[in-house]
């Protein structure tokens, strides 16, 4: 898609605006595969927690892929959008006994990260089959905020725990069908990769019964241009390699399983925001936006950066701009970046918008939620609607007069 597109959209459906290009996303789903095709059993589970439209992810049924969810609701969402139960795996952290137990009564996969639910649920439940989250203690992320391999991580089993695992295992007679790692988002390093991926291998030897090794995902998209990414056919030919070598040690024609979020839907996405305000102060150009961290947290939440061009005026002189957000905080999209001249009611265009930008959307400062647009066969659909007062009513139960009169 092209800008001109975009600026048409945002002239159809207001700003600002979600949009995602659906052609990207079957690209990114092709290419994973395709750097995969020395496996016989490949799967992959779309970590749905990137962006959950429904249409997203009846697109990426469409494409052949099953889902990663890691809350009730996502499951719900999964169901509701196709997918049959055992297309879905669970991989939450640190939710409750009781919603485990819920979800895997729904007839979908789950799979624990840490000891004491594991041992409370095989207790009750050793006839389901589980997988289990190991922690490698590799760190392949980029960010700290989504790293999760580090010794004190939240996240996994540690491996270092594996015998008491195994223990678990054998005193409740639980059957181990899969294991699971995820070493952080933004993976630059394929070597370090492939180094948890031995930890996992080696895991899995204490375990008879797998069916599939999950390998988590992490994979680096570039955000802007020259930038690095994972080299994900280099990943391909080397991981399909030692995975078939291991699929042979091991006995079994094993599923690998993947469940990229970023990967598949970060470079479809562009988030469309109209220029309030040109501010000029003494140090500092502002060009103010009629969005916020409320509808694109990552540069504040994690220093994220997002490529900003000025679709209104692609071909303008380049000035340096601060870019900044209508939140009553600091709200800074980016500092001092070169965009094309910018005049108020113009366009900006934030790329990289397709993962964990709409799904960490919130109301804050009472502002609705923007709308979504998926861009399919040439033409711009509406995935959802903008929010309205209502919307923020919803569920809002307001004092009887009588309460209010002291
Ligand atoms: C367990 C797990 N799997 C998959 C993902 C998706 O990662 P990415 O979006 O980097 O592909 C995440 C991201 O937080 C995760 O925590």
């Amino acid at each position: 898609m092209q800008a001109k597109d975009l600026v048409q959209l945002a002239e159809q459906f207001g700003s600002p605006l979600y949009v995602y290009d659906a052609a990207k996303i079957q690209s990114q789903y092709k290419r994973l595969t395709n750097a995969f095709s020395k496996v016989d059993k490949l799967r992959i589970n779309y970590a749905m927690k990137a962006l959950s439209n429904v249409a997203i992810l009846q697109l990426l049924r469409e494409c052949g892929s099953c889902l990663d969810a890691v809350s009730i609701q996502e499951v719900q969402l999964g169901l509701h959008a196709g997918y049959a139960p055992d297309q879905i795996f669970f991989t939450p952290n640190g939710v409750s006994l009781e919603e485990i137990e819920e979800v895997s009564a729904m007839g979908v996969q789950i799979n624990i990260d840490n000891l004491s639910i594991l041992e409370q649920f095989g207790a009750k439940h050793p006839n389901v089959p589980v997988c289990i989250r190991i922690n490698p203690h590799v760190m392949a992320g980029g960010n700290a905020n989504i790293s999760v391999g580090h010794i004190d991580s939240k996240f996994g089993i540690s491996v270092h725990q594996l015998p008491h695992l195994v223990r678990i295992v054998e005193n409740t007679k639980m059957h181990i069908v899969g294991i699971h790692m995820h070493t952080g988002s933004d993976i630059l390093d394929i070597e370090v990769f492939l180094y948890a991926a031995e930890i996992l291998f080696d895991a899995a030897r204490s375990f008879k019964e797998l069916e599939f090794l999950d390998f988590g995902s992490g994979f680096k998209v570039p955000y802007k241009k020259d930038d690095i990414e994972t080299d994900i056919e280099e990943l391909g030919r080397k991981l399909s390699k030692r995975f078939n070598a291991f699929c042979k040690e091991y006995g079994k024609d094993l599923t690998l399983i993947f469940e990229p979020g970023k990967f598949l839907v970060s470079e479809a996405g562009h988030f469309l925001a109209k220029v309030n305000v040109v501010k000029q102060t003494t140090s500092t150009v502002f060009a103010g936006i009629d969005s916020g961290f409320n509808h694109l947290i990552r540069p504040m939440f994690y220093g994220s950066q997002h490529c900003i061009e000025n679709i209104s005026n692609p071909k303008g002189k380049e000035r340096f701009y601060s870019v900044v957000g209508y939140i009553c905080e600091t709200d800074t999209f980016a500092n001092n970046r070169r965009i094309s001249e910018i005049k108020e009611s113009d366009v900006l265009c934030f790329k990289n918008a397709g993962a964990y930008c709409f799904s960490m959307a919130s109301n804050y400062n009472s502002r609705y939620k923007p709308a979504e647009v998926l861009w399919l066969n040439g033409e711009g659909h509406l995935i959802r609607a903008q929010e309205s007062f209502e919307d923020l009513l919803k569920n809002q139960i307001p004092l009887p007069v009588t309460a209010t009169v002291s």
